[in-house]
């Protein structure tokens, strides 16, 4: 046993609820990741020097694919448990997992997730981003700024040994203080040597609840943000994509973060 084993060990015994020694990188696998998520960054970068009106979603799954493949990558989600893309692209009331299609026109007043996951050399890395096309309405932008200034505070709410729960906190208060909501069955993850690893990461959870974040940790901070009620559905054809029930529109923005000794680090910006 090690002093950090002492340290763990400790906490559990108070009721604490901390990571396996597995779930903590090494600084090698660290140094891996970053590459992969560096690549994951590009593709983002790719897609959004390209994304506009009068593109098809299928169109953003071929820039993904080429981009990553063409860089020794591949993506992550392509044959992901049948998932049948390179990228999931959620737009205006679609939450999450939205399969690009041929047929699915980007126009203008859209607000569009595109969820990027890459592998390269066996890591993986996970990031997503909001594209508004042309003129949006004023609703749309404020969803969208609402719930890039919730992942910014969630981050600032993070610190190593503190809770992933303060994170949660930090994301919940400020979605609810203005009037939105954050969906409540689907999260984060922790990520790295797999797509999704422990610990599964709540949105909803008070502070100072939830997993202690030790160093070395690395998962994903992606809250779901829903302008009217959380609750969704899922598309019974496809198996995958995740509506607002209400029909409201919702927005959603991923960092996979690190903590260190002194602080969180951002992997994907
Ligand atoms: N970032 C999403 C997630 O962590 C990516 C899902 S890819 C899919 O769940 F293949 F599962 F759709
Ligand atoms: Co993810």
């Amino acid at each position: 046993m090690d002093s950090l084993d002492v340290k763990l060990w400790t906490l559990a015994a108070k009721g604490q609820i901390v990571p396996d020694r597995s779930l903590l990188k090494t600084p090698e696998q660290i140094q891996a990741i970053k590459k992969s998520a560096d690549l994951n960054t590009a593709v983002l970068d790719h897609v959004a020097a390209h994304i506009q009106a009068g593109m098809s979603t299928a169109d953003i799954d071929r820039l993904v694919y080429d981009y990553t493949t063409g860089h020794g990558g591949i993506p992550a989600p392509l044959g992901y448990e049948g998932f049948p893309k390179s990228v999931c692209t959620s737009v205006n009331d679609v939450i999450c997992h939205g399969i690009p299609d041929e047929n699915e026109i980007l126009q203008e007043g859209d607000i569009i997730n595109v969820d990027v996951s890459t592998i390269l050399d066996g890591y993986y890395s996970d990031a997503s981003r909001m594209f508004t096309i042309g003129k949006i309405s004023e609703r749309a932008r404020k969803l969208v700024q609402v719930t890039r200034e919730c992942v910014d505070l969630g981050l600032k709410a993070a610190k190593p040994w503190g809770h992933l729960g303060d994170i949660a906190w930090a994301i919940n208060s400020h979605a609810r203080k203005n009037g939105y909501s954050v969906v409540e069955e689907i999260g984060g993850h922790g990520i790295g040597l797999e797509f999704h690893e422990d610990p599964f990461v709540s949105y909803v959870t008070p502070k100072g609840s939830e997993m202690v974040l030790v160093p070395g940790m690395m998962f994903t901070i992606e809250p779901m943000i829903n302008e009217g009620s959380p609750d969704f559905f899922i598309d019974e054809d496809n198996g995958w994509t995740v509506y607002t029930e209400d029909g409201g529109l919702s927005a959603q923005v991923e960092y996979m973060v690190l903590v260190t000794e002194t602080g969180i680090d951002v992997l994907t910006r």
